[in-house]
Order: C-alpha cells, then sequence, then structure tokens
C-alpha cells in the first residue's frame, strides 16, 4: 500500500500493445515498483504518436494533477520513437541529472544504454520521467530513480524543509 501518498500515472507508448498486439509487462512492472510512493491512478497504453503523446501528458498533469507521470518505451531511434520529442513539448524544465544517472547506470550493464534519449522534467506540478521500453530497460532505469523520487516529488509539493536535516552531518 501507499506510504507516501503521491499520484502516480503509468503511460506506456506502443503501437502494438494500444493495438492489443503485445502484452504491456514493462507499464505493469513499472506500476508494481512504484506502488510504494503512492496511488497508481491512471495507467494507459497509446501509440507512438507525437499528437497523442503530448495530449495525455497534459491532460494527466493540467487536468487529473498526477504527482508523477512515468512514460515507458519510444526512447530510442527507430523512426516511431518520439517518446522524447514529445515530452520536450510539454515539459516547463528538464531535470537533466535524473536523467543522466540513468544514462551513467545503464552504460555500466549495456554500450546501448547511450541510444536511449529519455528526459526527465517537470510540468506544472507533475514530474515526468521517460523510461525505455523493455521490461529489463525500464526497471534497471527505474531503479537508478527510486531512491530520489520520494523527495523530489515532496519539493515539487512545496516541501520546504531544510534538505541539510536528511544529511550526514559534515565533519569539519
Ligand atoms: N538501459 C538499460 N539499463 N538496459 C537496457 O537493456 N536498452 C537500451 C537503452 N537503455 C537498455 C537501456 C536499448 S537497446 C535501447 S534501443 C534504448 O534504451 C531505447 O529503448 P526504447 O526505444 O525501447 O525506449
Amino acid at each position: 500500500m501507499s506510504s507516501e501518498g503521491f499520484t502516480i500515472g503509468v503511460l506506456t507508448l506502443s503501437d502494438k500493445g494500444s493495438r492489443g498486439e503485445r502484452e504491456d509487462v514493462s507499464g505493469v512492472l513499472v506500476g508494481e515498483m512504484v506502488r510504494s510512493l503512492g496511488l497508481v491512478a491512471r495507467y494507459q497504453i497509446i501509440p507512438d504518436d507525437v499528437e497523442t503523446i503530448v495530449l495525455t501528458l497534459c491532460r494527466w498533469s493540467d487536468e487529473v494533477g498526477l504527482d508523477l507521470i512515468i512514460t515507458t518505451g519510444g526512447t530510442g531511434l527507430t523512426p516511431r520513437d518520439v517518446t522524447p520529442q514529445a515530452t520536450a513539448r510539454v515539459l516547463d524544465y528538464e531535470i537533466p541529472g535524473m536523467a543522466e544517472a540513468m544514462r551513467a547506470a545503464s552504460l555500466k550493464k549495456t554500450p546501448h544504454a547511450m541510444l536511449s534519449r529519455a528526459l526527465v522534467g517537470v510540468r506544472s506540478n507533475s514530474l515526468i520521467v521517460n523510461l525505455p521500453g523493455s521490461p529489463k530497460a525500464a526497471k534497471e532505469n527505474l531503479e537508478v530513480l527510486m531512491p530520489a523520487l520520494a523527495h523530489a516529488l515532496a519539493k515539487l509539493k512545496g516541501d520546504p524543509s531544510d534538505c541539510a536535516i536528511s544529511e550526514e552531518p559534515v565533519k569539519l
């Protein structure tokens, strides 16, 4: 059950998945991984189409007001991989360190990690995270963010507490 109380949406980008021709293993896996952060209130599979992705991200952020939106799929280099382009169109600002951290850790597992163009950033009050599409890649990338996600979401909600309180004391 939820310990943190954030609202979450999982959006799978897959032409085949949206036609019911492929089981959405990654979306389900991602949903399970973030359950400790709150309620997975939205779950959807849509085609790799920029306009549909933009519309869904805007709706989930501006109208539904989700705290965290995680996409999976479409971050690579095929002509139908358009998730980062769509995400870039909706973000107010990027959080480059979170995307860099995923790629840096993933490069230790496979050189193909450099092919993911995943973005992380903020629109309105929603944190939007792109993950690659395979279950293995989605899991490995999300694992990198998990230790910082609750803190990031709390700060986005305006948590005024001093970050130094949760840090190890500095020895002078
Ligand atoms: N990152 C991790 N940690 N593990 C992986 O297996 N696969 C890569 C990369 N990132 C991978 C990974 C591969 S093969 C590709 S093509 C890109 O993610 C983009 O994947 P996508 O097009 O499914 O989004």
